[in-house]
């Protein structure tokens, strides 16, 4: 399912993501670092990246919902969205109560800030995964009839028109992408796939 919410051809949601997941991420290590260290650098520095995941994190939220909502219903990928976004935005949360908690003394955050932002962490770690399983396993976010040999997003044709070589080793000339989901394709593995069906 093509992503609703584009930037030069590519989803929004999936370049902005990774604000939140690398600066909430690097928080919590951080904030570990500052455990065995006491060195107040290390969780000064988290204040800061906590506060700018958190903002990153509601601006990704934005065209990941666009995305979610052209979901159609009734599906698994309509499904793990909610759980996915509904994961996130407590992902958020937790960070946003971590950031509240060490506000008044960001060199010295009391445990409790130190937690949430733990709790923060694994739980995102389970939502990412769902994320992944929205692109690579149901294809949100993936072009329709996207190949190997697609034409350039920048191109403004659809992925399924004929791409560099003129067409996909082994397929028919012109192919609509619904055919491609019938060609006996064993898992894929490079090389193989080029030596089927190359005249
Ligand atoms: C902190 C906030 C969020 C983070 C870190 C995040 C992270 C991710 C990740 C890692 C992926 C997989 C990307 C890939 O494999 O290329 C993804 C995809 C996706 N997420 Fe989120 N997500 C967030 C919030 C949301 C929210 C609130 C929604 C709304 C329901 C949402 C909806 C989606 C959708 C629909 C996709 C499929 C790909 C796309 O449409 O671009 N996400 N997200």
């Amino acid at each position: 399912m093509e992503s609703r919410a584009k930037l030069a051809g590519h989803p929004v949601h999936q370049m902005l993501i990774v604000f939140p997941l690398g600066l909430l991420a690097t928080a919590v290590v951080f904030d570990v670092i500052y455990l065995v260290t006491k060195n107040p650098a290390w969780s000064t520095s988290a204040f800061y990246m906590i506060g700018a995941g958190v903002v990153t994190g509601l601006a990704a939220a934005v065209p990941g919902t666009v995305d979610w909502l052209a979901i159609p219903r009734g599906t698994r990928a309509k499904r793990i969205g909610l759980i996915h976004g509904v994961g996130n935005v407590v992902v958020i949360a937790l960070f946003a109560l971590s950031w509240v908690l060490r506000r008044d003394q960001p060199a010295n955050p009391p445990t409790e800030a130190v937690v949430a932002g733990l709790l923060g962490a694994g739980l995102s770690i389970v939502t990412a995964w769902l994320g992944g399983e929205l692109v690579d396993r149901l294809g949100v976010g993936v072009d329709d009839g996207a190949h190997l040999d697609a034409p350039s997003s920048l191109t403004g044709l659809p992925a399924v028109a004929a791409g560099g070589s003129g067409a996909y080793p082994g397929m028919p000339r012109g192919y609509a992408g619904a055919e491609r989901r019938h060609f006996p394709q064993p898992a894929y593995a490079g090389d193989d796939r080029r030596g089927r069906g190359s005249a």
